[in-house]
């Protein structure tokens, strides 16, 4: 392998920045080129390429987002796309890639290595934590800590109004935003897709605050629970149960995906980047580097898109003991 293309595909998460000057370095401290291709796959049709050094990933270790931009590309879908994006990367060069991003674009990326035999290394880049084969997937905890933070003030809020608040947070279908940073802010109840609770838990919880002597609560969503309502209709339904409850919903969105990345972040895409060139020049294809047991480790694609990332339902149990 003579020269790595780099890129940064699906929802943009912090450290994906730090994940791409160690994939840049890496590739500089073995002798070999590297190529920043921007807007993900799409960037990879229209041949929008450019060569990196070293020096070109200065001062980006601390910053959220992504220089190399990033999108959801509808044209790789297509086989035309692909051929493309093929034709371009062997006009510039490049013969192996690594794809920062979540399942699609590891789906993506799959597909590609099926059709035209290219060498292919992910990183798991997305603030959900959804992937199989990593316990924790850049952006992650830097988003928990954002959640976290953002939490606290709305409490000050809480407990001087005597308030409920409902906030919904991000995670797709994955309740592992919810769970941790509801447990770390102290939130009454959580709710997530892995365990429908029902609504019938959730009034019994609210009750047993009240009778607890609690005066604000708070409870933690996340966008893919499966209440069956949404965070608006669910206030509705809290308040026509309690009317002594004044309820306020707060829907966190994006700002939980920006910022600059946690300590943890930067040094997992660190570790990730330097795995994930030093794979690809031992000859490896088709995994994604992770952190299991805090060592970097490569599980198959395949099998990093299908796997379940299970959710630790002990976490569950404790956030009710915290409720108490
Ligand atoms: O996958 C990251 C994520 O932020 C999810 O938590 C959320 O459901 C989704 O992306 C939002 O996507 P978009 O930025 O396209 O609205």
């Amino acid at each position: 392998i003579k020269k790595i293309g780099v890129l940064t595909s699906g929802g943009d998460s912090p450290g994906m920045n730090a994940a791409i000057r160690s994939v840049v370095r890496t590739c500089a401290f073995h002798n070999i080129g590297c190529v920043g291709i921007y807007r993900g796959y799409q960037g990879m049709i229209e041949g929008d390429f450019k060569e990196m050094g070293p020096r070109s990933v200065n001062n980006i270790v601390n910053k959220g987002g992504t220089i190399l931009k990033s999108a959801r590309s509808m044209d790789f879908k297509t086989p035309e796309g692909r051929e493309k994006a093929h034709k371009n990367l062997v006009k510039a060069g490049i013969d192996a890639l690594v794809v920062i991003g979540g399942d699609g674009s590891f789906t993506g990326a799959l597909l590609f290595n099926s059709e035209y035999d290219f060498p292919v290394m992910g990183i798991p880049g997305t603030i959900d934590n959804d992937i199989y084969g990593t316990s924790y997937t850049l952006g992650y905890d830097t988003a928990l800590n954002t959640v976290v933070e953002v939490i606290d003030k709305i409490r000050d809020t809480a407990s001087s109004h005597n308030r409920l608040f409902l906030i919904e947070v991000m995670g797709r279908d994955a309740g592992h935003i919810a769970l941790n940073a509801g447990i770390g802010a102290g939130a009454e109840e959580i709710l997530i897709p892995e365990e429908d609770l029902g609504l019938d838990r959730l009034l019994d919880s609210l009750r047993k605050s009240k009778a607890a002597g609690k005066s604000s609560s708070i409870v933690v969503i996340s966008e893919g629970d499966k209440i069956g309502k949404t965070v608006f209709e669910l206030k509705d339904y809290v308040e026509s149960n309690f009317p002594e409850y004044d309820v306020r919903v707060s829907v966190l969105g994006h700002m939980q995906r920006g910022g600059a990345p946690s300590c943890f972040d930067r040094v997992l895409a660190s570790r990730l980047g330097v795995k994930a060139v030093e794979s690809l020049l031992e000859g490896e294809s088709n995994y994604m580097v992770g952190i299991l047991a805090d060592k970097i480790v490569l599980t198959p694609l395949e099998q990093a898109i299908k796997g379940d990332s299970e959710i630790d339902t002990e976490l569950l149990r404790v956030s009710d003991i915290m409720s108490i």
